[in-house]
């Protein structure tokens, strides 16, 4: 990592970390499962209550040293696993069912700062933009993929409506030499955008969170992630879901929404899901929670976060199948090959 580790220490703000806390309730203690460990924030505040245990995941080797700080300090306590929340049932088959689990997703500040992973739009390294455990690059996707794959990954996953002149621009420039920098990209992008500059948002957020979203296959691991959950809870217990694009909270809100006692009927956007008799959470679900303008003044990124949670109403589990039919557009796009 180029960034020394003490100045990211010092500007890693858990997301909507008094939110979460509150949701959980940690004061009556219980089993808590962190599925996107990160830098620790969530679990080491639940640690501090304490008849609490944690249960941490990360698919990032390096948060393992993170991880080892905690469980020095919460000895029997508090274990990590370096696994991807797809493969929760591997973790926590045979263990207590959770009281919580928690998913807050997307990348660490420690990802995005540490620029030799290049996930950042200043990084001058390579396009790699693996969370970890993938097994493909960004480079590797840029330079191998044909064109239909290429606009479909960009307008897609990005929900870039100007991913056809971006590809075309792409595959002249690989014509030429292999793309392998982020500063390659970024000239790409630049040079095929309309409207160069805008006030908002970077012109190459759209690109980036394509690409990322395809290597870390980020949609599949969700609607897993979240199934896979609902599974491991106890009656009452709690799933809440941390998100940042409208991609993921289309696929939480219809989730919650469609698999709850209540379920009012959807609008044409959210149509219902066919699983009618399966029903896991209690209440409506369509409640959502935003940062605080003090938090996104304290921590400007903040700003595009979304929470949502739901209570399970028994512990009986029937494998929702049609909820992956609904997202199929999605699951199949990220198991394209070159
Ligand atoms: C936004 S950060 C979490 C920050 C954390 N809540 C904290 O308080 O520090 C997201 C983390 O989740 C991890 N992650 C993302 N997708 C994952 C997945 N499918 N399985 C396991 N970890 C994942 C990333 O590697 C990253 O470290």
């Amino acid at each position: 990592m180029n960034v020394p580790q003490t100045s990211l220490e010092y500007s890693h703000f858990p997301v909507m970390l008094n939110e979460v806390i509150k949701i959980c309730s940690p004061e009556k203690g219980g089993n808590f499962v962190d599925c996107t460990f990160g830098g620790g924030g969530y679990s080491e505040e639940l640690l501090k209550f304490p008849n609490t245990k944690v249960t941490a995941l990360d698919r990032d080797n390096s948060a393992e040293s993170r991880a080892k700080r905690i469980s020095e300090k919460y000895l029997n306590r508090f274990s990590f696993y370096n696994e991807k929340f797809s493969n929760l049932d591997k973790i926590l088959e045979g263990k207590d069912k959770a009281d919580t689990i928690i998913f807050d997703l997307g990348t660490s500040l420690f990802q995005l700062m540490d620029l030799e992973r290049g996930f950042s739009f200043n990084s001058k390294n390579r396009l790699d933009m693996n969370m970890g455990l993938s097994s493909i690059s960004a480079e590797e996707i840029l330079n191998n993929f044909g064109e239909k794959s290429l606009k479909m990954i960009i307008k897609i996953l990005g929900e870039e409506k100007e991913s056809a002149k971006i590809v075309k621009n792409i595959l002249k420039v690989r014509k030429i030499e292999r793309i392998s920098k982020v500063t390659q990209l970024v000239e790409i992008i630049k040079k095929s955008k309309k409207k160069n500059f805008s006030k908002k948002t970077n012109v190459c957020t759209k690109t980036f969170q394509a690409l990322r979203i395809f290597v870390n296959k980020e949609m599949t691991e969700l609607v897993e992630g979240i199934i896979k959950a609902t599974k491991f809870l106890k009656k009452d217990g709690k799933i809440i879901v941390v998100s940042f694009h409208s991609l993921e909270d289309r696929i939480v809100k219809s989730y919650f929404k469609n698999y709850s006692e209540n379920n009012i009927l959807p609008s044409r956007y959210l149509p219902e899901i066919k699983d009618k008799k399966i029903i896991f959470f209690k209440g409506k679900n369509n409640k959502l929670i935003r940062p605080s303008d003090t938090e996104i003044k304290k921590n400007p990124p903040s700003r595009s976060a979304k929470l949502r949670f739901a209570i399970r109403n028994k512990e009986d589990f029937i494998e929702p199948k049609n909820f992956k039919k609904k997202f199929v557009k999605y699951l199949n796009l990220e198991k394209l090959n070159a």
